[in-house]
């Protein structure tokens, strides 16, 4: 298993180019399923995610080309796919469930095992089922796995109970290839749900109304073929913002979307960071003299401030001066990284869906567990600025979602670094 050395660093100092969005290539490389002709997919990051979702569209039939250092994939699902979705791929990363409706809808059945939950809840599929259902088809689930079956989907007027952003996206694939109209309400707006559609459209299909709560699909025969660059990475962008202000450095990040970090920048600006936008992107920097002070975080869906930046904020607030609280309303367990920060010396308390956090002066490296893709980068942001020595194992949760993570971290000036293979010493 591998982990992470990290050292009491300098401030973090330079400019770092953000990657293709893992939350938008994800949706992007399973609606490639219902083309039914060749497709580019440009500014993949190379993540052990995309690796995962590749192997189960491989699996499924589909071919596939990954040029890595190009960052570019060629997909073509032309030959005869397969229904049924394997276990061990889909247990291992719950987006595997969004091959569900471009198979349904491609197919007209599918068998795709139940994906568990997680360490940050048990995130439920029933609202990507009930879209199902909407659209005509017969859903079951036995034995851990769920089955879709419809001759052909029909188009449907869906109301989705909380602004998922999985079942946006799985029934809005669904969507493309049923018969008449559908209109997805109180659907989710993120800028991947927007990314996804752009991807669909450019491929022949209809959808209206993308980052809106309200989205109009007009079904089509078929798709043929897409030449796609997915959008940067909001929630990498956000990491590395965080990282200026925790280790009190100057830090530009490259290839964003400014419009994508509102929430985030407001944020930082209320706990006395600088958040400037220039031509290269935007420069997050610390004013020496300028004290970290706390502020309250909520976490919504978008464009409320993303639960996917609530660790890495809280990396910086455990440093503030001052009570700062965090609450987590959108998943239920998501402050698995809070007994990891308190190792440290972080002074944190837990009350229902809320962390209260004391600022405290200094942090200690420790021997600290990544608990989940985004705890694992908070607690490697912590690590920079806290004493001495941070042992970080588990980093596999990190290679998820972050492409190159240490090396991005390390040419800013940060001490980090690999070591693999190390045994767990037994407690
Ligand atoms: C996506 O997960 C992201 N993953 C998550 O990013 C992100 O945290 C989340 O959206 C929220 O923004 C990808 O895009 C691959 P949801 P998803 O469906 O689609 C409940 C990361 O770190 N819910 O919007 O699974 C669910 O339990 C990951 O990059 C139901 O109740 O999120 C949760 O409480 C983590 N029933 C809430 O909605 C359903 O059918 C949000 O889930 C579906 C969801």
């Amino acid at each position: 298993m591998a982990r992470f050395i990290i050292k009491n660093s300098p401030p973090l100092k330079g400019s770092v180019k953000i990657s293709g969005s893992k939350n938008a290539v994800l949706p992007i490389l399973a609606a490639s399923l219902l083309a039914e002709g060749k497709c580019i997919i440009r500014e993949v990051p190379c993540q052990s995610d995309v690796e995962t979702m590749l192997k189960l569209l491989e699996r499924l039939g589909a071919d596939l080309q990954w040029d890595k250092d190009a960052g570019i994939i060629h997909t073509s699902a032309s030959s005869r796919l397969r229904t049924e979705a394997e276990y061990e791929l889909v247990s291992k990363m719950r987006a595997s469930f969004l091959v569900m409706g471009p198979l349904l809808a491609r197919l007209g059945e599918v068998n795709v095992p139940l994906p568990g939950g997680c360490a940050i809840g048990a995130r439920p599929v029933d609202l990507h089922l009930k879209g199902f259902c909407a659209l005509g088809a017969e859903v079951v689930q036995e034995h851990g796995n769920v089955s879709a079956k419809a001759k052909r989907l029909k188009g449907a007027r869906i109301y989705l109970d909380f602004p998922s952003v999985g079942a946006t996206e799985n029934i809005m694939m669904a969507a493309v290839l049923a018969d008449g109209v559908t209109v997805l309400e109180n659907c989710a707006v993120e800028p991947e749900i927007v990314d996804l559609a752009n991807f669909l459209n450019s491929a022949g299909a209809e959808v209206r109304g993308a980052g809106t709560d309200t989205i109009k699909i007009i079904g089509v025969k078929s798709i043929s073929k897409a030449d796609h660059s997915v959008i940067p990475d909001r929630i990498e962008a956000g990491t590395f913002m965080v990282a200026a202000g925790v280790t009190k450095g100057d830090i530009t990040v490259t290839n964003v979307v400014a419009d994508h970090l509102k929430p985030l920048i407001a944020k930082l600006k209320e706990v006395n960071l600088n958040v400037e936008e220039t031509e290269a992107g935007l420069r997050v920097y610390y004013k020496e003299g300028r004290r970290l002070i706390a502020t309250d975080v909520k976490t919504l869906p978008y464009p409320g401030f993303p639960t996917d930046m609530q660790a890495q904020f809280m990396s910086l607030l455990i440093l503030a001066e001052g009570t700062s609280i965090v609450t987590e309303t959108v998943f239920e367990n998501r402050f698995m990284h809070v007994g990891e920060f308190k190792r440290m010396g972080a002074d944190i308390k837990i009350e229902s869906r809320s962390a209260i956090i004391e600022g405290v002066k200094k942090l200690m490296g420790a021997q600290v567990k990544a608990t989940d893709l985004r705890a694992g980068a908070a607690l490697a942001l912590a690590a920079l600025t806290a004493s001495g020595t941070t042992e970080l194992s588990d980093i596999y949760h990190i290679d998820r979602g972050y492409c190159n993570l240490a090396e991005k971290l390390s040419q800013l000036g940060a001490m980090i670094h690999r070591e693999e293979d190390f045994s767990e010493k037994n407690c």
